[in-house]
């Protein structure tokens, strides 16, 4: 019998074997992230007390008005279809939080709303990209970044801003990368995962430069809400004349200052034609976001920010504890988080050596072993693109922190390193 071949070569009968999945989505790979968060699941169901540095989102419920103006919202009979941008009300209250909080007119036909803040990168990344645009990614970079890029068919270009600067890019990391062929760059601030915020003026000069490039500039500003010891987050639009606004595309959303990470709610502001594109984009593939949500989103912006409030300030002091405590670990380095709920630390130190008999050749490795042996998940930094470092988020209460640190030093204790 004639064997047959694999990947599209002749078999038996000289028919060509079809691949049977898609070279389209060829490139996607599992989400790190989301294995260790089950894995420490699996754990704790089997009475393991895993503590959990993981999680990308509050730990907070949804402030109750939010949840009543949802169920207010199912028993109006508002459950139907709407226009693919989202309801009139919810693109007026994102019109009215960008004149209050960013001092930025938007009209209406700029303005989307989409099914989570990723949804809107996706169709953000989809209406301007071509096959084969280079995309600058400063590293590190949130999760998904590269794969949304591909999947647009455009290619990652990555810049390495400096760990001595905070991880803050400056225009100096751009122009290393930047070709004839960049159509974008992502910027993230405050950043998942090194909790830096971009300062005003080294924004000006980045985004100035792309501008005269005409190059686009996407800024996700999800964790605008979560800042720090008088940071103030200013978006990246509000920096340039209106004229230059046109190379600006602001994604933002409500999952991660109002805890309504499963509602699905995110938005985007920018340029007509990039937006209405957006809206093309959507129609055929989400529609609309899910009706409900959105309601309960209007209240998020249009209420009492009172939950807001208390929820940053519980980080804040979360983020206060556990970078004492990391500090407490001699070998670890840490750039002093000031936004976000997450702590990118240094632990290169512990990267070729052995402990406790577990062999540790990067921070996989070292992340696997402080879940099987520490009992605590983190996050590697090969999943936001830079070995040696973890991450660890303070969206848990001050006891897990506590715990968790504690274990985690322990675990670090019995270390032989490879040329002692
Ligand atoms: C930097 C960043 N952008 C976007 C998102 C996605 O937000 P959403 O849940 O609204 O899709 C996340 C979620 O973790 C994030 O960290």
């Amino acid at each position: 019998m004639v064997e047959q071949k694999k990947n599209g070569k002749s078999g038996e009968n000289g028919e060509k074997k079809k691949n049977r999945l898609s070279s389209f989505t060829s490139t996607l790979k599992k989400s790190v992230t989301l294995e260790i968060a089950a894995k420490a699941k699996q754990m704790n169901a089997h009475g393991k007390n895993v503590v959990s540095f993981s999680a990308g989102e509050p730990d907070f419920d949804t402030p109750f008005a939010i949840k009543a103006a949802a169920k207010a919202a199912i028993d109006a009979g508002k459950t139907k279809y709407t226009d693919a941008s989202g309801i009139k009300e919810l693109k007026m209250a994102i019109r009215q939080k960008f004149m209050r909080e960013n001092n930025l007119h938007y009209d209406e036909n700029m303005i989307i709303a989409t099914a989570g803040a990723k949804y809107a990168l996706f169709a953000a990344l989809a209406a301007i990209t071509s096959h084969g645009d280079e995309i600058i990614l400063p590293v590190p970079y949130w999760v998904s970044y590269p794969s949304l890029i591909k999947l647009t068919g455009g290619t990652p270009v990555f810049t390495y801003p400096s760990e001595k600067r905070g991880f803050r890019l400056v225009l100096d990391d751009v122009k290393k990368v930047a070709t004839d062929k960049t159509k974008a760059i992502i910027i993230n601030s405050p950043n998942n995962p090194s909790g830096a915020v971009y300062r005003s003026e080294d924004l000006e000069a980045i985004v100035n430069f792309c501008v005269e490039r005409n190059i686009m500039v996407i800024s996700d500003e999800i964790y605008e809400k979560l800042t720090y010891d008088n940071v103030q987050h200013v978006s990246l639009a509000a920096i340039v004349n209106e004229k230059s606004r046109r190379n600006i595309i602001v994604i933002n959303g409500v999952s991660k200052a109002y805890a309504m990470t499963g509602w699905r709610i995110g938005y985007a502001a920018g340029p007509r034609d990039v937006i209405e594109r957006m809206k093309f984009f959507a129609a055929h593939t989400t529609s609309n976001p899910n009706t409900i949500a959105m309601w309960a989103a209007v209240e998020a912006l249009n209420g009492n920010q009172n939950d807001v409030e208390m929820m940053s300030r519980k980080f804040n002091r979360r983020r206060q504890f556990m970078y004492d405590e990391i500090m407490k670990i001699p070998e670890l380095k840490c750039v002093y988080p000031v936004g976000a709920f997450y702590m990118f630390i240094n632990f290169s130190h512990y990267i070729n050596c052995t402990i406790n008999g577990h062999r540790i050749e990067n921070t996989l490795d070292l992340a696997n072993y402080m879940l099987d042996e520490a009992n605590v998940a983190v996050v590697p930094g090969e999943s936001f693109g830079l070995s040696g470092f973890l991450r660890l988020s303070y969206a848990t209460n001050m006891d897990n922190i506590a715990e968790g640190i504690d274990n985690i030093r322990a675990a670090l204790a019995d270390v032989e390193f490879d040329n002692e």
